[in-house]
């Protein structure tokens, strides 16, 4: 009988599920909502999603994985039959999101470049939309590709299908065994220039100081949520794809605790290196810290490349800075890309040299044939919001929903407890309960606010919105599709050996 490969050591899967956390998520993204959602206010919100949504969901798909031993569509098909659509459904989307991820881990390559010499000059803004991306005005006219864009994705899903090709041990284990290390000396290096900048503790007040008055928001406790959903990688099957590589008896609750805490550290570490700088530059250009912040790109891409431009030693900085960028990106992009692999390997018994040539390259030439136009970072917004605010989001109560009506739930908590240090209980059951409601309610939210937006003030169909949908509606059509298509087809038998040497 066939054997799977597993981890070669519990650290190198502990270190590869934090390396797929850890990642442009918790530097661009983190400071700048909590800033925009209450500064220190936003922390309580944040712990409580951990604690009740994040550390909960994490065991449940380790624990899926684990049992269940296989990429998303055979193990929920395993899990339970006609669940298997779900698992098809997250491929999709592990589909959409490492094909525009991959292309802001090539802005952040080219930025370490232009970091060298500061290249943007005075004006950071206008280089990053004007020169840099050449932003067109139309969302949906395709052309004009930008070549440093262009060339530094190349290099990145080359790198990627490369790492892909190594397998387990010796391409992600190896990978994120050479990357966590070296991400946690260079980002260290730049929390503590950070710190000693003039005008550090003003930035730190300002993302620690509680604004008590906006707790009640339920827009803040929605964003905490989304925010631990992305950060943890949970939801689109990549924490069960991963499990599905560990050995029968792997430890899984301190696992998830240790993974679930390093995110969460490196997160704050983000947010406490981001606002020191934001107060530096408060205090050098006198303007109020709250108008420095922008949302999203414009944190990692226009604000710190104008403080870079200030600072002493800001040129090795900023190479340092993006150079982390990068490399929390790239642990994290493999484990989106290992999604559409394995779900193929796992369902088909496809070999992974023919899933490179068959999945993963047509996955990379999408991702260089879309992003790199001019209206790349338009699409980019558009597919990142069907992702995040639909697609993962959609996928986790999906999860939760199929485990609980197919009865599964006690199975998976016996299953988790048979090697776990801390046992699962009643709490378990009621977090999942409360996560769901949450995530039902997001995903509400969102479809009110942008079926209320859909015609701009000129009343024409805003395309963007449009976008959003079509890609979510394919990901669940493909999703629906493939479950029907392959409802008959038996599973290649579960491998059930181990290999024989294991090093723990
Ligand atoms: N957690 C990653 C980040 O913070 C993103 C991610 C989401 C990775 C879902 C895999 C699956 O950037």
């Amino acid at each position: 009988m066939r054997t799977r490969e597993t981890w070669g050591t519990r650290a190198g899967f502990i270190m590869a599920a934090a390396g797929s956390a850890i990642g442009l998520g918790n530097i661009w993204r983190f400071p700048g909502e909590a800033y925009q959602f209450g500064g220190g206010a936003f922390l309580l919100p944040y712990l409580v999603a951990i604690l009740t949504a994040g550390l909960p969901l994490l065991l449940l798909e380790y624990t899926i994985g684990r049992r269940h031993r296989g990429g998303p569509p055979a193990a929920f098909r395993r899990l339970a039959g006609p669940a298997e659509g779900i698992g098809w459904w997250q491929t999709a989307v592990a589909f959409f999101l490492a094909t525009f991820y991959a292309v802001i881990i090539a802005w952040a390559l080219n930025y370490a470049w232009f970091s060298a010499s500061l290249a943007w000059g005075e004006d950071a803004a206008a280089f990053f939309g004007e020169d840099f991306l050449g932003v067109s005005e139309d969302p949906l006219r395709f052309g004009h590709y930008r070549p440093g864009i262009l060339a530094a994705l190349v290099a990145v899903w080359a790198l990627v299908l490369l790492i892909m090709s190594g397998g387990i041990r010796r391409g992600v284990e190896l990978a994120n065994k050479i990357c966590i290390p070296l991400l946690v000396v260079l980002f260290g290096a730049i929390v503590v220039r950070a710190l000693t900048l003039d005008g550090a503790a003003a930035g730190l007040d300002a993302f620690f100081t509680p604004q008590w008055g906006r707790i009640g928001e339920v827009e803040i406790w929605l964003a905490a949520y989304g925010q631990v959903f992305f950060s943890l990688s949970i939801g689109m099957g990549t924490m069960i794809t991963y499990a599905s590589y560990l050995r029968r008896g792997a430890e899984l609750s301190n696992t998830a605790l240790t993974v679930g805490l390093s995110n969460a550290s490196f997160e704050l570490l983000a947010g406490i290196g981001v606002f020191a700088v934001l107060g530096f530059m408060s205090a050098r250009s006198g303007t109020a810290i709250g108008d420095l912040v922008e949302v999203g790109g414009g944190v990692a891409f226009v604000t710190f490349p104008t403080v870079l431009a200030q600072m002493p030693g800001g040129a090795l900085v900023g190479v340092l800075f993006f150079s982390s960028l990068v490399i929390a990106g790239i642990t994290s992009i493999v484990s989106m890309v290992i999604v559409p692999l394995a779900s193929v390997e796992d369902r088909l018994g496809w070999s992974r040299r023919r899933t490179l040539a068959l999945i993963g390259v047509p996955m990379a030439l999408f991702s260089i044939l879309v992003y790199p136009a001019a209206n790349g970072s338009h699409m980019l917004d558009a597919v990142d919001f069907a992702v995040s605010g639909y697609g993962l989001i959609l996928c986790g109560l999906a999860t939760i929903v199929a485990a609980f009506t197919a009865g599964r739930l006690p199975a998976l908590a016996a299953e988790a407890n048979r090697t776990s240090v801390f046992r699962i209980g009643r709490a378990w059951y009621a977090c999942l309960a409360l996560t769901g409601a949450v995530l039902a309610w997001t995903v509400a939210a969102n479809l009110l606010d942008q079926g209320r937006n859909l015609y701009g003030e000129d009343g024409e169909l805003d395309p963007l919105i449009l976008v959003n949908w079509v890609v979510g509606g394919v990901s669940i059509a493909f999703g629906a599709v493939m479950g029907f298509v392959m409802r008959r087809r038996p599973l290649p038998a579960e491998p059930r050996g181990e290999p024989a040497l294991d090093l723990d």
